[in-house]
């Protein structure tokens, strides 16, 4: 027997995602594209990602965009394009999703960690001078859960070692920093269209987002075998392009982003008023002139792994994003560090748990998380 695809989860349970009621809202639009592709039988490189593209760098506020087949793809090209090489030092907070270092492991380049500030889980400006080296060659900021990083004084930073600032907006597309939107801040951006995103297509794909028309022209060689006119190769690329599926989806639920970005917010708003007044838990913080769009609406507790376990009994789903920084990796185990080295980072990963946190969220199951949490720590 085959296992039948997801589509709803049970009433009295909270999911950490619910994608099925989401479908069930979109499908029928969903479907259409997919059928204009269909007919269309282009399905690489067409008329579906050229639109894409200029629709997402508008929403950044960026004069270019090119549609590559994962986030993951997007930071290796940008590091590349910036001028990253194998044995160049680059710096990135070790509170993040492995991709963004294996990216620069990718190219044989070593990851140099900087801490985050406990209170955003986002890099440390001031780390930033502390661990730059002579061999130092690029900066990867992680706007992480939905949240910018503090960009003036990195920019600032970045600006006055001339080093290529990246800006890792997998998780936060749509957020702005003091009225300008992450991606349009540093010199090249990477966006993930993974299925879970705040934008997810229906299976991988990415999107490098610049101002710069040279960086943008370099990323649709690489990203088509470093072909620069047909069967004409330049440098060694390889394929890394965006699919007419997904990029017709990815134009469907671009229409809903604004209206499903205002209900994350809502969400976190109610949960925010809530938790604020429940010692021991420590809600999300959004600094002034920071518009957040809660990719993950994550608080911080003491006995996270216990709270996690007792929210499971009760049928509510969360996660942990996630429970070892890069440092103490085995991934990393060659660059030598030890517990202790980034202490933010590590508290961060042993105390951190992201709640159920969707558009299609409803006032009454945000409720029962809370009831459940402060349940918890009353014991
Ligand atoms: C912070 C961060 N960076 C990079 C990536 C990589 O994106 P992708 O999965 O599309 O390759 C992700 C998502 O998975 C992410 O969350």
């Amino acid at each position: 027997m085959t296992s039948q695809p997801q589509t709803s989860f049970p009433p009295d349970s909270v999911p950490q995602l619910d994608l099925p009621a989401q479908y069930k809202a979109i499908g029928a639009e969903i479907r259409t594209a997919v059928e204009r592709v269909m007919a269309s039988q282009q399905f690489v490189l067409g008329r579906e990602g050229a639109a894409l593209e200029e629709e997402i760098a508008k929403l950044c506020g960026v004069a270019h965009a090119v549609g590559l087949a994962s986030g993951t793809d997007a930071l290796i090209l940008a590091l590349r394009a910036c001028g990253v090489h194998a044995g160049d030092e680059v710096l990135l907070p070790p509170f993040t999703f492995v991709a963004t270092g294996s990216a620069v492991s990718a190219l044989g380049a070593k990851p140099v960690f900087a801490d985050i500030r406990p209170d955003t889980y986002n890099i440390d400006p001031a780390e930033l001078e502390r661990r730059v080296t002579s061999r130092t060659r690029a900066i990867v900021v992680v706007h992480l859960y939905g949240l910018a990083a503090d960009m003036d004084p990195i920019l600032a930073f970045a600006k006055s070692r001339k080093l290529p600032l990246i800006e890792d907006n997998a998780q936060a597309i749509g957020a702005s920093y003091k009225g300008r939107r992450t991606g349009s801040l540093g010199d090249a951006t990477c966006l993930s269209f993974y299925p879970t995103k705040n934008l997810g297509a229906y299976g991988d794909a990415g999107m490098l987002v610049t101002n710069s028309a040279e960086l943008a022209a370099r990323i649709r060689t690489l990203r088509n075998h470093g072909q620069a006119g047909k069967y004409l190769s330049t440098e060694p690329g390889w394929n890394s392009r965006l699919d007419e599926i997904q990029a017709a989806i990815l134009r469907v639920k671009l229409r809903h982003l604004s209206n499903w970005q205002r209900a994350r917010q809502s969400h976190a708003a109610e949960y925010n008023r809530l938790l604020s007044e429940i010692p021991g838990v420590m809600p999300p913080v959004a600094p002034e002139e920071f518009e957040h769009v809660y990719h993950q609406y994550t608080i911080r507790v003491e006995k996270r792994d216990a709270l996690q376990k007792c929210l499971s009994e009760r049928k509510i789903s969360s996660t942990v994003y996630y429970p070892h920084p890069l440092h103490l990796q085995p991934l990393y185990s060659a660059l030598g560090h030890k517990a202790g080295d980034f202490p933010h980072s590590e508290r961060a990963a042993k105390e951190v748990l992201s709640l159920p946190m969707y558009p299609e969220l409803r006032k009454e199951q945000i409720a029962r998380v809370v009831e459940a949490v402060v349940e918890f720590l009353k014991c």
